[in-house]
């Protein structure tokens, strides 16, 4: 029997898999398709304080190998999702981290304060790396002073483990990685999506209404890999890999470099069996391949760059 289970210092999953923010909905839209006690962890649809509306549609457009969303992280806020989501979700067997989003670097705060007391919460995940349309595709994880201040003023509200996601579209995502780390994460994930656009040039406007959009599935795959082992040799603290992760083999790279555990984002909107038929592939890999605990196998990466 293979052991899957992974030790995050701050949690503790019985296997490596959480589903990636925003791709999952709430957790409680995949109950037709598996049991969510079969998964590491559900990392909720973002949540603002408040309801949101999002973006003007049209809000996805497909790509050769991946997809881009102008989603604007629409939402329910803490409290309709407190009230009428919630109830649901914590009969299940598996970690509930929310992710949180804020307009203002205050807000961060305030909706994990909502949540601070609530036992079946594991943590935060601070999606601080979430394209702000509006400001052009900025998000306080594209410097490292916006990234720690944020991460402050969270940590100064919770004991509760907070995760900081970043954004591939930052500058030095090294240094981004450090602040969170100075100020206060327990642990760090990445990637979220890309900044892109795609264009109709027969109608010579974009496809998305919003203009840009995140570039996230298969085509972002490499970059993930190269940024989460990039942040891996930069920090102390457990790291999170996320980016076109659609199989077995796809989470064994990301674990093999060093990452704790993984996000699939995605591959559910492609086939929503994806984490249960991730979490047996896994199992299948480990056993042809004698790993009798995938822990073991985490960081086993030997190839160094050589300038
Ligand atoms: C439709 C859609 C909505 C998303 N919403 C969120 C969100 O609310 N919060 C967040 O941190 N990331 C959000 N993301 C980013 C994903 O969690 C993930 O980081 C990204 O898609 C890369 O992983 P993937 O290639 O496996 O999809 C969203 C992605 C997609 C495609």
């Amino acid at each position: 029997m293979v052991d899957l289970s992974v030790d995050l210092k701050f949690l503790k999953l019985k296997n490596p898999i959480l589903t990636a923010s925003g791709t999952f909905g709430y957790g409680i839209e995949f109950l037709p398709f598996y049991d969510l006690s079969i998964l590491g962890g559900v990392i909720v649809k973002g949540l603002f304080l408040n309801e949101k509306k999002g973006n003007p549609p049209p809000r996805l457009s497909e790509t050769p190998s991946g997809l881009l969303n102008s989603i604007g992280l629409q939402g329910i806020g803490v409290k309709r999702f407190y009230e009428e989501v919630f109830p649901e979700l914590k009969k299940f067997n598996t970690e509930i981290l929310i992710n949180v989003c804020g307009d203002i670097d205050e807000e961060y705060a305030e909706v994990v304060d909502f949540f601070k007391k609530e036992e079946r919460i594991s943590g935060f995940e601070l999606n601080i790396s979430c394209p702000n349309i509006k400001k052009d595709g900025m998000c306080p994880a594209m410097e490292p002073d916006w990234t720690y201040r944020v991460v402050k003023i969270v940590r100064e509200v919770t004991e509760k483990p907070i995760i900081t996601k970043l954004s591939p579209n930052a500058g030095d995502i090294k240094s981004v990685a450090i602040s969170a780390e100075e100020a206060g994460s327990d642990g760090i994930s990445l990637i979220n999506t890309i900044l892109g656009m795609a264009v109709d040039w027969k109608e010579k406007k974009s496809r998305l209404g919003s203009l840009f959009g995140g570039l996230s599935g298969p085509a972002i795959k490499p970059v993930a890999l190269r940024m989460v082992y990039q942040v891996i040799n930069a920090v102390q603290i457990p790291v999170i890999g996320i980016g076109g992760i659609f199989s077995g083999e796809d989470v064994m790279e990301f674990l093999c470099v060093g990452a704790k555990a993984v996000e699939i984002g995605t591959a559910n909107l492609v086939d929503p069996y994806a984490c249960k038929r991730i979490i047996d592939e896994l199992k299948e890999i480990c056993e042809r391949n004698s790993v009798e605990r995938i822990e073991n196998f985490i960081g086993s990466f030997k190839s160094e760059r050589i300038d």
